[in-house]
C-alpha cells in the first residue's frame, strides 16, 4: 500500500504541515511506535488487535460456518463494531452472496429486511460482545421469532459471536447454538479481522485467508519511522494537520466497493479519538459522485479539514462505446475507470491548488489481501494517532453512558445514566 502525504506538505497554508515538521513528528512516531509494540508484545487490551492476522484461526471459521456456507443469504444482527466490519468486507469483496445487516432499530427497517429474507435459506449471525447491546438483542428477539413463524428451526441456522460471558452467551447455551468467541483484547470496531467480521465472510465467498495475509503484510511493515511506515505516516500526518486546525478528515473513496469502508473508517476514527476535547471529525464522501455535492465546500470552504483519497490503482476494464457526436469523440473508447481516475487527480489537484492538504491511499486492486492490509493500516494507523493525542484509544465511554441510559429507560436495571436522562428532560 502506497501513502503519499506530499499535498498535506503545505509550508505557507493552515492547516498545513511544514516539511520541518515531520522530522520532530517521526521522533514522536518512534516513542508511539515502542509504545504499540509493546502493548502488542503482552496482547493489552487493543493492541491486541494487530495481532489478530496471526492470532485469527480461519480454518476454526470456516468450520463453524461450514453449514451455512451454501445460504443464498447472510444476515449480520450487530450494531458498531459488531456489523460495520463485516458490512465492509463484503460490500468490497463478497461474491454477491446477498449480506443484510441488522444494526438499527428503525421498525420500518427491520419489517422491511425480515419481509425481505427466506429464513429457509439465510444463515443469521448475531453478534455482541458484551451480549448486553440492547438494540441488537431487540432485533434478534424479532428474527427469531420471524424464523419461527416461517416454520423454520432458528437454531439450526443461528451462529452467535460473542465475549464469554452475559445475555447473548447465556441464549446461545440455553439452545445449544454454535458460538464463536470475540477474541479477548480485541475492541468491536477494530474487530474486523476475527471472528467478528470473517464470518459473514466466508459466507459470502471472500477470501478470508487473504484477507488475513494482506493484513500480516501490514503487521510487518510497522516499524519506527514514519518515513518506512505507510500506516504510521497515516496517523501521524492526520494528528499533525489536525493541530494545524484540521478538526476534520474527509475520506473518499473512489470506488463503490469502498463506500462502507469509509462507514467503518468514520466509526473507527471518531470512536477512537474523539476524547478529552481532540480528534477529527470524520467526514464520510464517495468519489466521483461527491465530487458534484461536497467538493465546493472542501476547496473552498472553512479551512478546517484535510482530505484523504483513497483508489486502487487497477480497476475491472469497460471500455466506452465510439459515438457520432463530435463533441464526445474524447469519451468513445476511453475506459470508464479512467474516467473515475481523472475525476480523481482532478479532485486531489483542485484540493492541493486551493491550499487544501490531502493525502493519497493507493493500493493494487480492490482484492482480499489489498482489503486486508487497508483495513490493517487503518487500525495501525488510529492506533498511533492516539498515542500522539495521548487518549485511550480503546474505550468509548461516551457510548456506553448511551447505551446504559437506553437500557435504564427501557426498564432495565441501569437507573443511574437513565435517572440523568429524565433530569435533562424534566429541566426543558
Ligand atoms: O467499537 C465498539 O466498541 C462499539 O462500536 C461496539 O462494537 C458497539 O457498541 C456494539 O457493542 P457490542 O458488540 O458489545 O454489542
Amino acid at each position: 500500500m502506497n501513502i503519499d502525504i506530499g499535498n498535506a506538505l503545505l509550508d505557507d497554508a493552515t492547516p498545513g504541515l511544514r516539511t520541518d515538521r515531520l522530522e520532530t513528528l517521526d521522533e514522536q512516531v518512534a516513542d508511539a511506535h515502542e509504545r504499540i509494540a509493546d502493548g502488542r508484545a503482552r496482547d493489552e487490551f487493543g493492541y491486541a488487535a494487530l495481532n489478530l492476522p496471526e492470532t485469527t484461526d480461519p480454518d476454526g471459521i470456516r468450520e463453524a460456518c461450514g453449514d451455512f456456507e451454501d445460504s443464498e443469504a447472510v444476515l449480520t444482527v450487530g450494531i458498531g463494531g459488531s456489523a460495520l466490519g463485516a458490512a465492509t468486507i463484503t460490500e468490497a469483496i463478497g461474491d454477491g452472496t446477498a449480506h443484510y445487516v441488522l444494526d438499527n432499530v428503525d421498525p420500518a427497517q427491520t419489517e422491511s429486511v425480515l419481509a425481505a429474507l427466506d429464513f429457509t435459506e439465510t444463515a443469521v449471525h448475531v453478534v455482541s460482545r458484551s451480549g448486553t447491546t440492547a438494540e441488537t438483542l431487540s432485533n434478534f428477539l424479532l428474527v427469531r421469532e420471524a424464523m419461527a413463524d416461517d416454520g423454520v428451526d432458528w437454531t439450526e441456522r443461528t451462529i452467535v459471536t460473542t465475549g464469554d460471558s452475559g445475555p447473548l452467551r447465556s441464549l446461545a447455551e440455553t439452545h445449544n447454538l454454535p458460538v464463536l468467541e470475540v477474541p479477548a483484547g480485541v475492541p468491536g470496531r477494530f474487530s474486523a479481522l476475527s471472528t467478528v467480521g470473517l464470518v459473514p465472510a466466508v459466507i459470502t465467498g471472500c477470501d478470508i485467508e487473504a484477507l488475513l495475509a494482506g493484513g500480516k503484510s501490514g503487521a510487518e511493515s510497522l516499524s519506527p519511522s514514519l518515513f518506512d511506515c505507510p500506516a504510521y505516516a497515516y496517523g501521524a500526518v492526520a494528528y499533525a494537520l489536525d493541530q494545524q486546525g484540521a478538526g476534520a478528515n474527509v475520506m473518499m473513496p473512489y470506488a463503490e466497493g469502498l463506500e462502507a469502508f469509509a462507514e467503518w473508517f468514520a466509526q473507527l476514527w471518531a470512536e477512537s479519538l474523539g476524547k478529552a476535547g481532540m480528534g477529527q471529525t470524520p467526514v464520510r464522501a464517495l468519489g466521483a459522485t461527491d465530487q458534484h455535492s461536497q467538493l465546493q465546500l472542501y476547496r473552498a470552504g472553512p479551512r478546517d479539514k484535510m482530505v484523504t483519497l483513497l483508489r486502487p490503482a487497477r480497476r475491472e476494464p469497460l471500455t466506452i462505446p465510439e459515438t457520432d457526436i463530435e463533441a464526445l469523440e474524447y469519451l468513445g473508447g476511453t475506459d470508464l475507470g479512467e474516467v473515475l481516475d481523472a475525476e480523481f487527480e482532478a479532485t486531489e489537484a483542485s484540493l492541493a491548488e486551493a491550499g487544501c492538504p490531502n493525502v493519497r491511499i493507493e493500493f493494487d486492486r480492490l482484492d482480499a489481501h489489498s482489503l486486508g492490509r487497508l483495513l490493517y493500516d487503518m487500525e495501525a494507523a488510529c492506533i498511533l494517532a492516539g498515542e500522539l493525542y495521548g487518549v485511550d484509544t480503546f474505550t468509548q465511554p461516551a457510548v456506553e453512558w448511551g447505551k446504559r441510559a437506553a437500557r435504564g429507560l427501557l426498564g432495565a436495571k441501569e437507573t443511574e445514566e437513565a435517572q440523568a436522562v429524565t433530569n435533562k428532560r424534566t429541566r426543558r
